[in-house]
């Protein structure tokens, strides 16, 4: 079969595991990766840092300024892959639960979509790249040639994020995440603008009851099938 390189579009909600697979599977075939969800929250730090947001309130008018002051990138560290704000690591601070927050309602706002947005396309230019977020198979790249919806249980998530965040040394209870979990799905399936939902052409993989394994099993062989690779 013949080799072509292309665009992955891989959207799904928060903590459905699609960053560890999409990151596994870019590592295997040589593709570019990015989280795009990554960008997203190293913004909202930006804002939280400059007194422009908290999670309550945002001050839209000051928010064209900071966007034209951020500049986000990522760089490769012990072989792995962290965010930089302004050149600043900012991998870890940008994981909490509180930044996720923040990343979730700055990322409502037209005008931060429009720069991220942006930004990512030209990312995808040579195609290549493996990319995952919110809106990547129905907004920044439409026409990719593999597109990916990951969706699991509320209750399988909250469980991943839980473990995840108590791995980190944070404290919170199973209740805090689970509400978080459902806050967080809410706001990003209904924000009037780059909603998370599935694309027409998407294939949708639910991982409730599947491992790592089985599910990244069945990503590769799809990847396989549309680029020859
Ligand atoms: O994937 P994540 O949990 O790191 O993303 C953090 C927030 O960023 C998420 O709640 C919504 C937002 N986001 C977005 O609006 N569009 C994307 N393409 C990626 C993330």
């Amino acid at each position: 079969m013949e080799q072509k390189k292309i665009i992955v579009a891989i959207d799904g909600h928060s903590s459905s595991g699609k960053s560890t697979m999409a990151k596994r599977l870019a590592a295997e075939v040589g593709y570019v990766y990015v989280d795009t969800g990554a960008m997203y929250r190293a913004f909202a730090l930006h804002c939280v840092r400059l007194g422009v947001m908290d999670e309550q309130n945002i001050e839209e008018p000051k928010i064209p300024e900071v966007i034209g002051k951020t500049a986000i990138s990522f760089a490769i560290v012990d072989g792995r892959q962290h965010t930089l704000l302004n050149g600043e690591d900012v991998e870890s601070e940008i994981r909490t639960l509180r930044i996720g927050n923040c990343a979730s309602r700055i990322s409502a706002l037209p005008i931060v979509r429009e720069a991220m947005v942006n930004a990512q396309q030209k990312m995808g230019m040579e195609k290549g790249i493996i990319m995952d977020g919110r809106d990547i198979g129905t907004v920044v790249f439409p026409s990719a040639e593999m597109k990916v919806y990951v969706t699991a249980s509320e209750e399988v998530r909250a469980e991943r994020r839980f473990l995840e965040l108590k791995a980190k040394g944070e404290q919170p209870t199973m209740e805090a995440v689970l509400a978080d979990v459902r806050d967080r799905d809410y706001r990003d399936t209904h924000r009037a603008v780059g909603p998370l939902k599935k694309a027409d052409d998407a294939f949708v993989l639910d991982n409730t009851y599947l491992n790592q394994e089985e599910q990244y099993t069945l990503l590769r062989l799809y990847f396989k099938s549309l680029s020859g690779l």
